[in-house]
């Protein structure tokens, strides 16, 4: 890309806007105006970047591939890289801890589990605090700095707080953090904790805390960091970047990635639409999103969905009903409500994908497969496994086509999980208003740990019978 195209590309990258969603609102806002939904109207925001003088860029690929391989920080960030999509003006006060740069793993036993002869995971687990959060959390925190914040809070599952905590400490600003009580792992609460940040314990599930930062956001000293902030949306969209790189600029047939609080799906959908606009990929890949069952609002949404009717994106529905108590041991995604739905929902239609929800004993079937490739994560990150599976079975992915799963967070994030799983105790708590019952469940690829003698011949023993 010339000089020329770079300086026409920030020129329109001033007119970058926040941008109300709601066709029948479509307001828009400065980029320093501190707003996270529409204040016109209440809908969902998203950031317009001004892309158009960036249509078919010469040179931009070869740009990114070459900072790659630099060691400046804003070059060698997996996020800072793509700076050029971003909505953010020269001199970016950038807040990084070297987010990005993921692996893209084969995953052999994986695919053969799904019945596919290839699966490809892109593991954003192995991100600074573990979980696909930071690439956003970088661009939040950014902007939380530019518009000269003081706190940064957010409502969490324990990975968003964690990452919060550890850029706002990076940045220098106050972090506090809300966290449902006695849901969070010990792993995701302790390093919030270690991070500085102030974690509040709330008496309620994910979606009342999420109700209370809703609240919290009106006091201007408090800088929202969720993913209902359209900032963080454009961190993470930088995820599509990478990994069309990784694939050399070969669009997969189908990426796949879990559904919470939905604003992974909505990031990555942004990230690919974008790529589409200015040229750098001539399709987009089919979106789907995997909810558990016992926390599937949107899945159960999409399945009543007329899919001629609202092909490419066009007449979504205005609400959706919410699951009064979720459940799920995949803790991360143990959502009722997610705010960041119609985005995600918008993305999957546009795109031709799926969202779907798969249960628990499916989830964690699917994270011990996983394992076995070498490749640990957390449940709410092996739903993609599980649901690839589901939409391999009902001829919505063929066997022969490219298939990415993206995996959200590292295994050690949960390892009573795995623990429990492998011992075989593994159940899903009687929480329910109905009183029903625990349902266990069953390790279908169960490695529990044995006792063995101290000494040689018991070991090679062992060995032995285990082969
Ligand atoms: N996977 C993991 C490991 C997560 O932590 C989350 C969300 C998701 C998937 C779902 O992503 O919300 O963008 O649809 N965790 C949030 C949190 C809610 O607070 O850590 P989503």
């Amino acid at each position: 890309m010339t000089e020329k195209t770079v300086r026409a590309a920030e020129k329109a990258a001033e007119k970058a806007a926040q941008r109300c969603i709601a066709s029948a609102c479509g307001a828009s806002y400065d980029l320093r105006e501190r707003v996270y939904v529409c204040p016109r109207c209440g809908g969902t925001l998203e950031i317009d970047c001004g892309l158009d003088a960036l249509r078919n860029p010469a040179g931009l690929r070869e740009r990114w591939a070459a900072r790659a391989a630099s060691r400046e920080p804003q070059d060698a960030s997996g996020v800072w890289r793509y700076r050029e999509m971003l909505p953010f003006d020269e001199p970016i006060p950038f807040v990084t801890l070297f987010e990005g740069n993921t692996p893209l793993y084969e995953g052999p036993r994986s695919a053969q589990y799904c019945g596919l002869d290839d699966l490809r995971l892109k593991h954003q687990g192995c991100n600074p605090t573990g979980s696909f959060k930071d690439t956003g959390m970088s661009a939040a925190i950014t902007q939380a700095v530019v518009l000269g914040a003081r706190t940064a809070v957010c409502a969490s599952t324990g990975n968003t707080s964690a990452s919060l905590a550890a850029y706002a400490a990076q940045a220098g600003l106050q972090s506090a953090v809300l966290l449902p009580r006695g849901q969070v792992t010990a792993g995701k609460l302790a390093q919030s904790l270690d991070y500085g940040a102030l974690v509040c314990e709330i008496d309620g599930n994910f979606d009342d805390c999420m109700r209370l930062i809703q609240e919290l956001g009106d006091d201007p000293s408090i800088y929202v960091a969720n993913s209902i902030n359209p900032f963080r949306i454009e961190g993470q969209k930088t995820v599509a970047f990478e990994l069309m790189e990784q694939c050399r600029w070969k669009v997969p047939d189908h990426v796949v990635v879990p559904g919470g609080n939905m604003g992974n799906s909505t990031a990555l959908g942004k990230g690919f639409e974008e790529l589409l606009e200015i040229g750098l990929i001539d399709r987009l890949p089919k979106l789907s999103v995997i909810q558990a069952e016992g926390a599937a609002p949107v899945a159960r949404l999409f399945a009543m969905l007329d899919l001629k009717q609202t092909a490419g994106g066009k007449d979504l529905p205005e609400t959706m009903a919410p699951v009064e108590n979720p459940r799920t041991l995949a803790t991360a995604i143990k959502i009722g409500a997610p705010v960041s739905w119609k985005k995600a929902l918008r993305a999957v239609l546009r795109s031709g994908g799926r969202i779907i929800a798969v249960s628990e004993q499916e989830i964690a079937d699917a994270k011990a497969t996983i394992g076995r490739d070498g490749i640990g994560c957390e449940p709410g990150s092996a739903t993609t496994v599980a649901g690839i599976k589901k939409l391999v079975a009902a001829g919505h992915i063929r066997a022969d086509e490219d298939v990415v799963a993206v995996l959200t967070g590292h295994m050690l994030k949960d390892t009573d999980y795995a623990s429990h799983y492998h011992r075989g105790t593994l159940a899903l708590d009687s929480g329910a208003k109905d009183g029903s019952a625990a349902q266990p469940i069953r390790g279908a690829f169960q490695n529990s740990p044995e006792r063995v003698a101290a000494s040689k011949a018991a070991i090679l023993a062992t060995l032995e019978r285990r082969r």
